[in-house]
């Protein structure tokens, strides 16, 4: 098998496919649609979406036009969506309208977006894609409006239900902490463990502690983010790009090649076709010495989280 094809079992016993493809900020619609499709026709058997990134009906239309050509049959596919803090009141009726954006019947992975719930005071309820925004505190509009009376515990153990139920085959968190995670595993009737924690994680956010709590727990954390998001300093990160023009990849696959050897998911997100190529194809096994260089990075150029939005008073990452 080769490297950019491994699977990881989840603790659940379901297989999920080691290299996904990330679409967050992929909102053209039609060349959302297309990047899923070619994706697909390119090798990739994983799909990372969420409700809020507003694509879920052109990926669901990139996953369709490959299943009807005969590329790929629904089964072979990993399809990923997770639910927006509006809606953790709701997940079943959240999952459902997920799905049917999907054209799908069921999701392989649902996750809980952020370990937040936010108010809907402020949404018209007549329009599900009402609940996809962010709402402010109607007191406060440089803030957003947290449900403070509502969980990400409450949240997960209904969840539990929409596995037992088939909607989802897996289910698991996002963006959530060693505390958080501690949290939830606390209450009597949480059952089923979290089959992955997808966080950000990249040479400058390696996420060691992280990563083997999750490890010593069964859960397979998937890196989003793996190239330092959009703009990315990562990219043109001197040490790395000594690397990359030595191997003849890009920046990228280096990045990519480092995640899949340290064992979890990764997310690589591109809305360019011949990018998602490269990352999925062009991956490599490095050397000790150079595996060794890009986990020396955080030391050599500094911590940096690029994701971190403000959920206020719910602090987020300890
Ligand atoms: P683009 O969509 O223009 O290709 P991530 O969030 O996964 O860390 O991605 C960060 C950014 O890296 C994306 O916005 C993407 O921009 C860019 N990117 C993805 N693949 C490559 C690549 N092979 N070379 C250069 N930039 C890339």
């Amino acid at each position: 098998m080769s490297f950019n094809s491994q699977y990881i079992t989840l603790n659940d016993g379901n297989k999920i496919p080691q290299v996904g493809l990330g679409t967050w900020q992929n909102k053209n619609s039609e060349a959302t649609i297309d990047c899923v499709y070619q994706a697909i026709k390119i090798g990739y058997r994983h799909i990372d979406t969420a409700a809020i990134y507003g694509n879920e009906e052109e990926v669901g239309a990139g996953i369709k036009k490959a299943i009807d050509e005969g590329i790929v049959k629904r089964e072979d596919l990993f399809v990923t969506t997770k639910l927006w803090g509006t809606q953790q009141r709701l997940s079943q009726q959240a999952i459902k309208q997920s799905l049917e954006r999907l054209q799908l019947d069921y999701v392989d992975l649902y996750l809980i977006h952020w370990p937040v719930a936010l108010k809907t005071r402020s949404i018209d309820p007549s329009d599900p894609k009402n609940y996809l925004c962010i709402p402010m505190n109607p007191e406060n509009k440089s803030v957003r409006d947290i449900d403070v009376n509502w969980t990400f515990v409450d949240t997960y153990l209904a969840m539990q239900h929409l596995k037992k139920e088939g909607l989802a085959k897996s289910i698991g968190v996002s963006n959530f902490s060693i505390n958080n995670l501690k949290e939830l595993f606390k209450h009597p009737l949480f059952k089923i463990k979290p089959a992955c924690n997808q966080v950000e994680i990249h040479p400058l956010l390696p996420q060691d502690e992280l990563i083997a709590f999750c490890k010593e727990e069964g859960i397979v954390c998937e890196a989003y983010s793996p190239l330092g998001s959009t703009s990315s300093p990562i990219l043109t990160n001197e040490t790395l790009v000594s690397i990359a023009e030595r191997l003849n990849i890009d920046v990228a696959q280096v990045c990519i090649s480092w995640a899949v050897q340290r064992g979890y998911v990764v997310l690589p997100k591109s809305s360019q076709v011949a990018r998602i190529e490269k990352n999925y194809k062009n991956l490599v096994k490095l050397s000790d010495e150079d595996f060794a260089t890009v986990n020396g990075l955080k030391e050599k150029y500094g911590e940096k989280r690029f994701v971190s939005p403000d959920f206020s008073p719910f602090k987020t990452f300890e």
